[in-house]
């Protein structure tokens, strides 16, 4: 082959090439032109033999020649994969700004949660702090050391979850009491909620759990009139500044003197109403001055140390605040009960 013809059909392919990638409108029309000019079976290829056998002096041109031809389609290539690119892309389908973000739900704390922190919130600032003892006790802390007598009606398996290695799921935080006194070294201020057990019979006002909270401050030199102040402070902290308190002889083994606190009631404000079954007061919790034995069971000095202790239900207080009349409700986890708090 001479070298004119050479070049005339360089120049075809190229031209023609070129003029395909041009109207390329898919990936798959750009592979077809780039396997039949530049491919290992491809007409630029097949050519290149004929470059041996032309005249020394013809082959530099024919070099060239080859270059031109192949630098054409190589650009032709890429501008055409840039086009099909941006066409692509500018017929994808848009991203709408406008449309809504997607709505994450929002988590809450259970009711009693937030009653459990909003009390150890108020008696931190009275210098208590909260520490959490075994839902899981034995005898000795949840009776025995707390000064209950042998036949005291709590203890029977009637009314107490009792494990099979004698154990049990404890009926109050009182045990918290003596944990504290036995760990630490007076004075102790200590707030103690937490969950506690009963074999009652579910209704609207007991529940086989519910959860408590325990206060204990041994320290030289406590009153009645520490509790007192002390309970008062709570009150008017948790319901409002109106509220009034009262104390009621009463009898608990582990308190001696022993009280029943009443708060004057949330709803009507004292004057009488159905909640506070037109009494004006409610009963809230029970208190005392922490009995001798008690003090001795806990390894404390009586003859040194004195103190208070109360403890009152976290579901009537939180009942008691968002005026709602039946505790299950607390337990059944209805996701339009608990989305109001
Ligand atoms: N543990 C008692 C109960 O379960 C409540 C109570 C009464 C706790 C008097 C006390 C107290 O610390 O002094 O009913």
């Amino acid at each position: 082959m001479m070298l004119e013809e050479l070049l005339q059909q360089l120049q075809a392919i190229s031209s023609d090439a070129v003029a395909s990638l041009n109207a390329a409108d898919s990936d798959a029309a750009i592979e077809a032109v780039k396997n039949r000019t530049l491919g290992r079976s491809g007409a630029i290829t097949a050519l290149s033999p004929q470059m041996g056998q032309l005249p020394k002096e013809d082959k530099r041109a024919a070099g060239l020649a080859f270059n031109e031809a192949k630098t054409a389609i190589q650009k032709a290539l890429n501008d055409a994969k840039a086009k099909l690119a941006a066409s692509e892309a500018a017929s994808a389908p848009a991203v709408d700004v406008t449309l809504p973000g997607r709505a994450w739900p929002i988590g809450r704390k259970h009711p009693i949660s937030q009653t459990i922190d909003e009390c150890c919130d108020i008696f931190r600032r009275m210098g208590f702090i909260a520490v959490s003892g075994p839902e899981l006790e034995t005898v000795w802390y949840n009776f025995d050391a707390l000064n209950a007598p042998l036949n005291h009606p709590s203890r029977d398996p009637q009314d107490t979850f009792y494990l099979p290695d004698g154990r049990l799921l404890r009926t109050q935080t009182s045990p918290v009491q003596i944990r504290t006194m036995l760990g630490n070294k007076p004075p102790v201020r200590i707030v103690s909620p937490g969950r506690c057990y009963r074999r009652d019979t579910p209704d609207a006002t007991h529940g086989v759990h519910f959860h408590q909270l325990e206060g204990l401050y041994i320290d030289k030199n406590v009153s009645m009139a520490d509790l007192r102040s002390t309970i008062l402070k709570f009150a008017t902290e948790f319901f409002g500044p109106d509220v009034r308190i009262r104390m009621r002889p009463s009898f608990f083994p582990f308190t001696e003197p022993s009280v029943e606190c009443d708060f004057s009631c949330v709803c009507c404000g004292g004057k009488g109403c159905r909640v506070c079954k037109n009494s004006g007061w409610l009963e809230i919790m029970g208190a005392g001055m922490v009995n001798p034995a008690v003090l001795r069971n806990a390894g404390y000095d009586p003859e040194e140390l004195q103190g208070f202790a109360f403890g009152f239900g976290l579901e009537r207080l939180t009942m008691l605040k968002h005026r709602i009349n039946d505790l299950r409700i607390f337990s059944d986890n209805d996701l339009r009960f608990l989305k109001q708090f």
